[in-house]
């Protein structure tokens, strides 16, 4: 079986890693050796064992009717989905680990997949290495999915873990994290939340079959978070974790990402370093927790291999995973109820006559003082924040 790899960074070398190490072991599940045709890259790669397969034009992978398997790992939204729609109408499976891509161009993807009568899947695209998506998608559906929380991010976890315990400063870390091939190459995306809520729109288009636009998704990153949170946080017996969200509310779901404070009786509080967790709550099944390596060369390229082998057993065939185009409207985020941990200069007076019972956390600083809310909507502590005023920092409980 002939595939091609578009993209040969650090995602798309792993893949051909993989395929060598395991050569073996892949052909014997497969039933025919998973040889690598063609790498498209714009670079040039001397040396590399693989150096015959490049080529610097997608459409001689499109027009090579051999190749039956084409995996994508450029990232960002074009040229990928120009090269990834060309493969699939050429009658080619495709799979990918580009997050940004499956959020924006997913559920198109797939119905140009199913007119094709192809396959187009994205293991990696959530999770790295925890096969969360085939989860959803064939283990979980006898369930309505009532509700996910994820730390769907290695870089910020590995971050925010660092900040905690060895009160690492916040872009040294950042550096430290990019080194390690963890952060995007533009890292806005991992520290804003960006990434993280691309992930939970597609894991929440999966389990609604509709679609989700992450922008619809209200998003906070860590890019805020400070050592001094995490000292109150420390004293509230907490952790500070960025969390991916997605609660059913009726016929939709309630989608947000934001840095949450969560308890040590919550297994998202033990999910340290890079690990990435997603937790997953089923109608009938109860509460299920899949955790692991989130990023990383190998991690992705294990499961873009995993995806290799499941395309080549499904060559003519499409298998419906149930994504829609039609868009999915998700509930009012502003409904939500949360309780809020709140850093402010104002005084003790005025906080109580704002927000009447609240519970101090304090760290006898001499410029502000930490409080928490008792639990209340969205809209209602926003207007009971903006009265009160002298707002530091807020950070929702979990
Ligand atoms: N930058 C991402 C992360 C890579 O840190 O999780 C994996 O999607």
């Amino acid at each position: 079986m002939k595939a091609a790899i578009m993209g040969y960074g650090t995602i798309g070398s792993g893949v051909a890693k993989v395929l060598d190490t395991n050569k073996e072991v892949l052909a014997e599940r497969l039933g025919e050796p998973l040889e690598l045709k063609y790498i498209l890259d714009l670079r040039d790669f001397p040396g590399d064992p693989h150096e015959d397969c490049f080529v610097k034009d997608y459409k001689k992978i499109a027009n090579d009717k051999e190749v039956k398997i084409v995996v994508e790992t450029m990232g960002g939204v074009e040229p990928a989905f120009t090269f990834v729609k060309a493969m699939l109408e050429a009658g080619k499976s495709v799979t990918t680990s580009n997050k940004a891509l499956v959020a924006d161009k997913g559920a198109e993807l797939m119905q140009i997949a199913e007119t094709n009568n192809v396959n187009f899947v994205f293991e990696a695209a959530v999770g790295g290495g925890i096969p969360i998506i085939r989860t959803l998608t064939a283990c979980l559906t006898g369930d309505v999915i009532e509700e996910m929380a994820a730390i769907c991010n290695g870089t910020t976890n590995y971050m925010l873990t660092n900040m905690e315990q060895y009160g690492s400063d916040y872009v040294e870390i950042l550096a430290e994290a990019q080194e390690l091939g963890y952060a995007e190459k533009d890292p806005t995306a991992d520290v804003e939340g960006h990434d993280s809520c691309r992930k939970i729109a597609i894991l929440t288009s999966l389990v609604s079959g509709k679609n989700v636009d992450f922008n619809d998704i209200p998003t906070e990153g860590i890019s805020k978070i400070s050592s001094t949170d995490f000292k109150y946080a420390k004293a509230m017996g907490r952790s500070i974790k960025l969390i991916a969200h997605s609660k059913m509310i009726g016929k939709t779901y309630s989608c947000r990402v934001a840095p949450f404070l969560v308890k040590p009786d919550n297994m998202l509080y033990h999910v340290s370093g890079v690990m990435n967790a997603v937790s997953v709550k089923g109608n009938m099944l109860g509460e299920s927790m899949y955790y692991g390596a989130g990023a990383g060369a190998l991690p992705t390229a294990s499961a873009v291999v995993g995806d290799m082998v499941f395309l080549g057993r499904n060559l003519d065939k499409h298998i419906k995973i149930g994504w829609s185009e039609e868009k999915l409207e998700l509930a009012n985020a502003n409904e939500e109820k949360y309780r809020y941990f709140v850093r402010t200069s104002a005084l003790q007076s005025n906080i109580e006559n704002e927000f009447d019972e609240v519970e101090y956390a304090n760290l006898d600083l001499d410029e502000e003082v930490g409080f928490i809310t008792k639990e209340m909507t969205e809209a209602e502590f926003n207007e009971r924040k903006a009265a009160l005023g002298g707002i530091i920092s807020v950070i929702r409980l979990y």
